[in-house]
């Protein structure tokens, strides 16, 4: 396998000099693609989206031009573009990286896709916590600005934009679509009943575009390349190039930035393979919210359908790399803690099951589990899958039914064992406390354990 395989377009400028300035930026063919733009039909922009096959890189992965076909006619009121920056899932590590190095790549999607749906004022929503990319972000904006390709018209063209780049407080549900408006719109980010949905009545009950930031960075290369060079790469549902981020036990993480349809055996061999002297145990496809996968997945095409094939979902391609020294009843109760913290409460099986999910895995992973727990765990992710409001609820799930699945005798061996069989002192403890106990019943005469 050669680094042939990788397609670097959104990451092309990140080995340059100050990459993250507007002079570098410009230096390396920046803003060609919104001169092109705006000399096009703001309806052939979103012809050339459509037809480039671009999906959704927030997940979902739903074609990016359709969604803006959604957007009613213009009414002569507002319509907004929000560009969902918020990036919490464990495991998600591209946006942020990209906005780091490449503002500007992200700024110039902005106005075309802004231009395209007939926009005026676009928003970026970044996750508060992550200070210097909200500064980095305002830099670039107040860059564009100084130089016309922001205020009022840009490039002689007549087109006005105004961007607004805002920082949540921190927490994951505001990355879901609805709930980030809400909290957008000043009020607590609970995810919305929909329909209506964002394009009909979004920001401010106005037609609204909610788009990822790898999605809104893929635009300006589709206007410049144009729609076939984009849809050359890819697998035929699955078009164009996408960031692959490995993290974990890999020799080499980071960024790879390939066509969809890539295997993972094809990424770890340009990662340098998992970390010298070990072997793949389990990966997630995109992030903490996907299936688990295992060694016997290594060949699965990544995109949309044959990941869904496999029983997972491609999700934010976030690649996290577990080899055999994991033990995969604690990685699934570290995910669960989050779910249970990050469950903003508004649906009751989300927000109980998460909390009952947590308190059973912590009994499994501590030795004190029995076997029924099992099907407590199952029972309990039943209860939830698909009768949640959204899908953080789903997303809960996912690791503890695909953990289940592959990796039941682990799970069964921490109950037996009475702790975790990756760190022995655990099942001694349990060993010696339970003695402790019986010693201390027998010596004060109550006769059974737990009388
Ligand atoms: C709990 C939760 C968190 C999410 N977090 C993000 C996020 O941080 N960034 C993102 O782009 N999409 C996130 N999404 C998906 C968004 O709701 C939405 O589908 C996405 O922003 C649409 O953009 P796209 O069509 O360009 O992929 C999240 C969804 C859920 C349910
Ligand atoms: S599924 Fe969880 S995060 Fe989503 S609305 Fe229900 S409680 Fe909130």
């Amino acid at each position: 396998m050669s680094a042939d395989i990788l397609t670097p377009v959104l990451s092309a400028r990140w080995d340059t000099k100050r990459s993250w300035t507007l002079a570098t930026y410009e230096a390396n063919g920046g803003y060609a693609g919104l001169r092109t733009a705006l000399g096009m039909d703001q309806a052939a922009v979103i012809e050339a989206v459509k037809a480039s096959g671009l999906r959704g890189r927030g997940g979902a992965g739903f074609p990016t031009g359709m969604k803006w076909g959604f957007l009613p006619a213009p009414d002569g009121g507002p319509r907004y573009l929000v560009v969902n920056a918020d990036e919490s899932e464990p495991g998600t590590c591209k946006d942020i990286p990209l906005m780091l190095a490449s503002p500007q790549l992200l700024l110039e999607g902005v106005i075309i896709s802004s231009y395209a749906i007939d926009c005026h004022h676009a928003f970026i929503y970044v996750r508060g916590e992550v200070l210097h990319v909200y500064r980095r972000v305002l830099r670039a904006v107040e860059e564009a600005y100084q130089r016309g390709y922001l205020g009022r018209n840009i490039l002689g063209s007549g087109y006005d934009l105004d961007v607004t780049v805002h920082a949540g407080a921190g927490a994951y549900i505001c990355g879901e679509e609805t709930a980030l408006l809400d909290s957008l719109e000043g009020l607590r980010g609970q995810p919305r009943l929909k329909p209506p949905f964002p394009a009909v009545e979004g920001l401010y009950s106005r037609p609204t575009a909610v788009n990822n930031v790898e999605s809104i960075a893929s635009v300006p290369g589709i206007i410049t390349h144009g729609a076939a060079w984009f849809a050359g790469m890819g697998t035929p549902k699955s078009t164009g190039h996408a960031l692959f981020s490995l993290s974990g036990h890999v020799t080499r993480p980071g960024q790879y930035e390939a066509p969809l349809g890539v295997t993972l055996r094809e990424l770890l061999e340009l990662a340098g393979g998992v970390r010298e002297g070990h072997e793949l145990k389990f990966w997630t496809p995109g992030g903490s919210s996907t299936p688990l996968l295992t060694a016997e997945h290594l060949d699965i095409a990544l995109d949309y359908e044959s990941v869904g094939a496999a029983g997972s979902m491609l999700g934010t391609r976030a690649l996290q790399i577990f080899d055999e020294t994991t033990c995969v009843v604690r990685a699934i109760a570290r995910w669960t803690e989050f779910y249970e913290h990050e469950s903003c409460g508004k649906c009751t099986p989300c927000r109980e099951g998460t909390f009952w999910l947590r308190r059973i895995l912590d009994r499994i992973e501590g030795g004190t589990g029995t076997m029924d727990d099992l099907d407590v765990l199952l029972g309990t992710c039943d209860n939830i899958l698909g009768r949640a409001f959204c899908a953080l609820g789903d997303g809960a799930t996912s690791p503890i039914l695909s953990g289940l699945q592959f990796f039941r005798a682990e799970f069964e061996k921490h109950i037996t064992g009475h702790g975790c069989p990756f760190d022995p002192a655990a099942a001694a403890l349990f060993e010696y406390t339970s003695r402790s106990r019986e010693n201390e019943v027998a010596l004060s005469g109550a006769g059974t354990v737990g009388a």
